[in-house]
Parts: C-alpha cells; structure tokens; sequence
C-alpha cells in the first residue's frame, strides 16, 4: 500500500523511537503531525521534515487525543495512521517500587494509550478506514524480574490491541502491535547503568531499526495484517 500523501499522528516523537518513526514516514511522502511535552525539540524536527507539523502537550492530559485529531484534519485533510508510543519505564520488586511512580507510569503508557485509541478509532470509524500502531515491547510478551510493573503497562496494550483485532475484523480499520527488545533511546537514562550494559549487550536495536518495521507493517496490502511484531537485537536473551 502507497503511504505517499497519507497522514500520521505520532505520539513520542520528540526523541528515540518516535523521531525515527517520523524521519522514516517523512521519507515515505507520509504528512505527519508530531506530539510530546518537548515543544524546542518538536519544533526542530519539524523544521527538518517537509509537511510536518506539531502539538507539544502531556498525554495525561485527558483533552489532547482529541485535539491531535482535529489539528492533524486541519494541518493536512486527513488522519490516517496514529503511532501510539509515548511512554516511560520504572523499575524495581514490586514490594519496593515507589507506587507514584508508578500510577503516573499507568497513566502515560496505559491510560493515556486506551484514551488516544478511544478517538482515534472514532475517527477511523467515521471515515471507514485507519491503523493503529502502539508501541508495546517484548516485555508485553513476558515477565522479566524487576520490570513487573512496566511489562503490566505493556500487556494491557497488547490486550487492548488484540481486543480490538477482533472487534475490527472485517473493517477497514488495523490495529497493530509492535514489540521491540531493548532499544538505545533516552528511555533508560535515568538509570545508573543501562540496560545494554547490565546485559552485557554492545549492540542493542536502533530506533531506526524499529521505524524500518512501523513502516513494513502500514505498507501491507489491506487483505493483509500484521496485529503483532516482535523485534529483537542479535545479541542476548531478552
Ligand atoms: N528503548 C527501549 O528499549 C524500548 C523497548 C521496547 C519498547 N519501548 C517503548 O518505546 C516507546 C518509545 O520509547 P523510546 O525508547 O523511544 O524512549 P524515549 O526516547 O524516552 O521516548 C519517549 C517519548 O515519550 C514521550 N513522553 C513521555 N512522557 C510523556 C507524556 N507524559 N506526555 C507526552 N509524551 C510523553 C517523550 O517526550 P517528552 O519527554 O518530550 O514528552 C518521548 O518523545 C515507549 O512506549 C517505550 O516503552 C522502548
């Protein structure tokens, strides 16, 4: 399916994934209208990619799904395609987490997703046709110790989006998942040590690496669906 001419609200775009998502959907003819609470670093990739656009705001802000989807008809005519990735990691045993941190991790990566996917699919419904992309990860797959709290954010995605495959069946409209291992970003550093470190990994996934399959998945035929895709570095377990 030609992406040329089409438009893609992507959430996260401010850094790592997302901003890769956007340099390669920009290459594809895609019109993008990009979010994140970073205004500077928003306005800056917008300024490098023809027909962008964005909205700087926090997705916990319950009004901002909505607001995305009329700005993305008004900038470019059309809302086709919504990359749902946003999304931050807090660690620890569950008997030692700090639960704030953990509900505000609730909120941006589960509730503000199920929010986005609740307008969005509106829209879609509207016009008939749209995909869905959220940003789950391996560990919406499986239970790694310490990182119980951030895989229960994930799985709700991967029920979210898996829920609606079905209820979609037979519409115009996709819902996708996609599961990258572990990424280089900014989503760890706040760590002491990184991740690729702790695993002894050199060579972990590039965001560019996980743009590729974002856009492998939305270039389907429409007879064909992709509801999951996991991507893993060479190296390690995980
Ligand atoms: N890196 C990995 O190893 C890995 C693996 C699997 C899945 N993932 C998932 O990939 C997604 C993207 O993460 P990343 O690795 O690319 O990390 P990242 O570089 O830290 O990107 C996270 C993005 O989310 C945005 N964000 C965070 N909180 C927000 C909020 N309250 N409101 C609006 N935007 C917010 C950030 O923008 P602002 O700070 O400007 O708001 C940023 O653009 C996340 O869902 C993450 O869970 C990452």
């Amino acid at each position: 399916m030609t992406l040329a001419g089409r438009t893609a609200v992507i959430t996260g775009a401010s850094s790592g994934i997302g901003e890769a998502v956007a340099r390669n959907l920009c290459q594809a003819g895609v019109k993008l209208l990009l979010t994140a609470r970073r205004k500077d670093r928003l306005r800056c990739l917008a300024d490098q990619l023809p027909d962008t656009s964005f909205l700087a705001g926090d997705l916990t802000d319950a009004e901002l799904p909505d607001r995305l989807i009329r700005q993305a008809l008004d900038d470019h005519g059309s809302c086709d395609i919504v990359v749902s990735n946003a999304g931050i990691i807090e660690t620890g045993k569950i008997e030692e987490i700090d639960l704030d941190r953990v509900s505000r991790m609730v909120r941006i990566n589960t509730e503000s997703a199920f929010r986005l996917a609740y307008v969005a699919l509106r829209h879609f419904r509207s016009v008939g046709v749209g995909h869905l992309v959220h940003t789950s990860s391996v560990l919406g797959t499986k239970v790694r110790e310490g990182a119980g709290a951030y895989s229960g954010t994930k799985y709700a995605l991967e029920a979210l989006s898996e829920a609606l495959r079905m209820e979609l069946a037979g519409s115009g409209i996709q819902v996708s998942c996609i599961e990258p291992g572990l990424v280089r970003t900014e989503l760890h550093e706040h760590y002491e040590v990184h991740p690729a470190q702790a695993l002894g990994m050199s060579d972990p996934l590039q965001p560019e690496d996980v743009a590729r399959c974002v856009r492998f998945i939305l270039q389907q035929p429409s007879h064909v669906r992709i509801p999951r895709l996991m991507i893993l570095p060479g190296e390690g377990s995980l």
